[in-house]
């Protein structure tokens, strides 16, 4: 899959634009501050309906403009469609081949998008939160129905967060919350798993072809309130997350908020034996990151039998100089279409099929 042209209107700080790319590498040169990320950001919504930074999809509207268009032509199997995002005052509305579409993860169904950015690279040392970020990205690329089941999750949290905090809450409906919980939670977590469990290997491998001089021994701890000994039950979660819901029911009127399930898990990434965050070095952390990020692109290209679109924002320039080699020359080894923007172009090895733009103060142009 690849995106062939996009047109962007009323985006950011970006001038109205047509763009033809590339279907392998695509150079996007500038400045700091000039429209790099706001253009790697309007390729990751027309994947995905998400920003990657913005709390509110507003926010992505250019000042003073009421809506913002996107158009996008993607050739997949030899067949040409289009994808139309329009966000306005009102939400965001999705288009495939000019009909509307409600679901978001009809929309997304074949559209599989990779991002790599400089806060991926620190997100041994971040918070749970960026950590649970960084991994649900990756498996809502992986699992068609992951990402419908977090919204649903999601809802109903904040349902159950809102009557917790009433100071007569009807017990029925905290009972139908707990019920629907322990449900899309346990799914949740089982889908976390799962997907550390097949990446594991990948990211091993990756890992020490990176680091060839550590033998040093990498893997993941999911941390969860449901133990580790259940988490290899997956029949036995939801029940157990149920039960505890229940348990826990009085203290989290308490605190006003739901303290168990999925939202409060953790990603742990292990370095012999120990948690990485404390024991790694720097360079190590940002090799476990480039290794996990290499086996999500396996990962998504041996599942659908074709390589994920990567958005790599301005990531060479955090890479020590071998690292930044093993990603190009893992890149070269891919068929990805590659969207790579930096602030040095000599950063970026490549010499073949390579396209290369400039963005400055907003404007995007191609050199030929
Ligand atoms: N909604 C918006 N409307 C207009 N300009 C915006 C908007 N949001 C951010 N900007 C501008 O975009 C620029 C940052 O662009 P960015 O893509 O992050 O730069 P970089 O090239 O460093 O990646 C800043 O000048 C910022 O003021
Ligand atoms: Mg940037």
């Amino acid at each position: 899959m690849n995106i062939a042209s996009i047109k962007i209107v009323g985006a950011r700080n970006l001038v109205s634009c047509d763009l033809d790319f590339g279907s392998r590498f695509n150079v996007l040169s500038g400045e700091n501050g000039q429209g790099k990320t706001n253009l790697i950001e309007m390729l990751y919504l027309i994947g995905t309906l998400r920003s990657f930074r913005a709390k509110n999809i507003r926010e992505l509207i250019q000042f003073e403009q009421e809506q913002l268009y996107i158009k996008a032509s993607v050739e997949k199997d030899a067949s040409e469609h289009n994808y139309t995002v329009i966000v306005s005052e009102t939400g965001r509305k999705a288009y495939h081949d000019d009909k509307f579409v409600r679901s978001i993860t009809k929309y997304c169904r074949d559209m599989r998008i990779v991002l790599f950015t400089p806060e991926d690279l620190r997100v041994v040392r971040g918070s749970p939160s960026d950590r649970r970020r960084f991994l649900d990205r990756a498996v809502y690329g992986w699992n068609e129905g992951y990402l419908s089941a977090v919204q649903s999750y999601d809802k109903v949290l904040r349902s159950r967060n809102s009557l917790l905090r009433d100071p007569s809450p009807m017990l029925d409906l905290l009972d139908v919350y707990d019920v629907k919980l322990a449900s899309l939670g346990s799914e949740i977590i089982q889908w976390r798993c799962e997907y550390l469990n097949e990446l594991l290997n990948g990211y091993q491998k990756a890992f020490y072809a990176i680091n060839q001089s550590d033998a040093k021994t990498v893997a993941f701890s999911y941390e969860s309130s449901v133990s580790p000994d259940l988490l290899k039950t997956p029949e036995q979660i939801e029940p157990f997350l149920h039960h505890l819901l229940h348990e826990k029911r009085g203290e989290d009127q308490h605190r006003g908020s739901t303290s168990i399930g999925p939202h409060r898990d953790d990603l742990i990434f292990c370095f012999d034996g120990r948690n990485a965050f404390s024991f790694a070095s720097q360079g190590q952390l940002r090799a476990m990151v480039l290794a996990w990020k290499t086996g999500e692109m396996n990962l998504l290209g041996k599942k659908h039998g074709d390589w994920p679109l990567l958005l790599l924002d301005d990531v060479s320039s955090e890479l020590d100089p071998a690292r930044n080699e093993y990603l190009f020359q893992f890149l070269r080894t891919t068929s990805s279409q590659c969207f790579i923007t930096t602030t040095h172009s000599d950063h970026v090895l490549l010499d073949d099929d390579r396209i290369d733009f400039t963005v400055s103060n907003g404007v995007v142009s191609r050199q030929d």
